[in-house]
């Protein structure tokens, strides 16, 4: 085989066995480049003899023309193989669905929600709202409330007590939200008309206990706030929490150390079909709430005159009727941070609920 034939089956080899564009590229120079194979033969042309360069001469042209094309058709095929590669490795499933922005997917939890709720109907019956601290002391939690030293109400509340003090003084996890009133009381002078949601506790837990808990609260306090204003707040209250024409409530009497005359507060319904009650029809009754005409020690205790003030209050578990009206069976599952549960009982972010524009709506 003579020099060229040889160097020509080398440089087709070569060609072939390029896997990239790089390498070809290496091919390339290495035969044509200023200083390649080829190129150092076409060089050898000037000092040949004429017959030589008919012969010899014309070979090495052919030599050339054959690499260079064999060269040009290896780079268009791996640059087309390379395109290739690279759209199938950037596919775009363009049947994907789009994913729902953060505004979308997010969930107001229940009692966010039930807080909302309440909100907007107290506001709209002239109430504003009120806080007070979820670590209390035991005069605001119970002393100031009118639950004498030792008195068996206080145990009753089955109390979370903290270690004492430097003073000796054992502050507790507020047990309901009552001590605000008082705390509110010595703030403002009447008329007085506030509501206070906020967390409770309680060393209780089942389906339908936790010991952490919410309640919401009302006071009122002017110089004439009388039994009767107050049923009418509680029914108005009910008829637009449950969203119903009508609600029937029967007052019972009861007892709380704090309120006097007391009254616990059935609800009329229909609890025939399962865990959503029905209200404002039906047969059945259900406590939803205790109140009271608030107790003369208690305005004394907030530095009001019971001979010229007199008031009316009242207390509810938010979380049970959270659970009555939408349908929750177990209170355990509103604190166990499911986001499967939450995006199933939980509420849209932006449907804020109002009187006008539906509270659940
Ligand atoms: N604080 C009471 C409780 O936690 C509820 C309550 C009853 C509050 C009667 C009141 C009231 O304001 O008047 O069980």
């Amino acid at each position: 085989m003579s020099d060229l034939d040889q160097l020509k089956q080398t440089l087709l080899d070569e060609i072939a066995g390029a896997s990239d564009e790089a390498a070809i590229e290496a091919v390339r120079v290495a035969a044509l480049g200023k200083k390649g194979s080829v190129s150092e033969l076409l060089k050898t042309l000037g000092a040949m003899s004429a017959e030589e360069r008919q012969t010899r001469g014309a070979a090495i042209n052919a030599l050339k023309t054959l690499v260079t094309e064999a060269i040009a058709e290896r780079k268009a095929a791996l640059r087309e193989a390379a395109i290739a590669a690279r759209l199938a490795a950037e596919t775009v499933d363009v049947s994907l669905p789009v994913r729902a922005s953060p505004a979308e997917r997010g969930r107001i939890h229940p009692i966010s929600q039930i807080v909302d709720e309440i909100t907007a109907i107290f506001a709209d019956m002239g109430f504003s709202i009120a806080e007070g601290p979820d670590i209390e002391t035991d005069y605001y939690n119970f002393t100031a409330l009118n639950f004498p030293e030792g008195h068996p109400a206080r145990e009753m509340h089955d109390t979370f007590f903290l270690p004492p003090d430097e003073a000796g003084e054992r502050k507790v996890l507020r047990t309901h939200t009552s001590p605000v009133q008082v705390r509110t009381m010595e703030a403002q002078k009447p008329p007085i008309r506030i509501i206070i949601p906020g967390k409770t506790y309680r060393q209780d837990s089942d389906a339908t206990h936790s010991p952490m808990f919410h309640q919401v609260e009302g006071l009122v306090v002017d110089t004439r706030a009388n039994v009767a204003n107050m049923r009418w707040v509680l029914e108005e209250f009910c008829k637009a929490f449950f969203e119903v024409e009508s609600v029937t409530m029967r007052f019972r009497p009861s007892f709380f150390p704090f309120t006097e005359p007391s009254f616990e507060v059935d609800i009329q319904c229909d609890r025939s079909s399962g865990p959503i009650v029905r209200f404002g029809e039906g047969t059945d009754w259900m406590e939803i709430l205790g109140c009271g005409m608030v107790h003369p020690n208690v305005l004394r205790a907030g530095g009001l005159d019971p001979d010229v003030y007199q008031g009316f209050a009242w207390g509810m578990g938010l979380d049970r009727i959270a659970m009555l009206k939408y349908g929750m069976p177990d209170l355990r599952d509103f604190f166990n941070a499911d986001v499967r549960w939450l995006s199933h009982y939980g509420f849209r972010p932006l449907d804020m609920p109002t009187l006008f524009g539906g509270l659940s709506a």
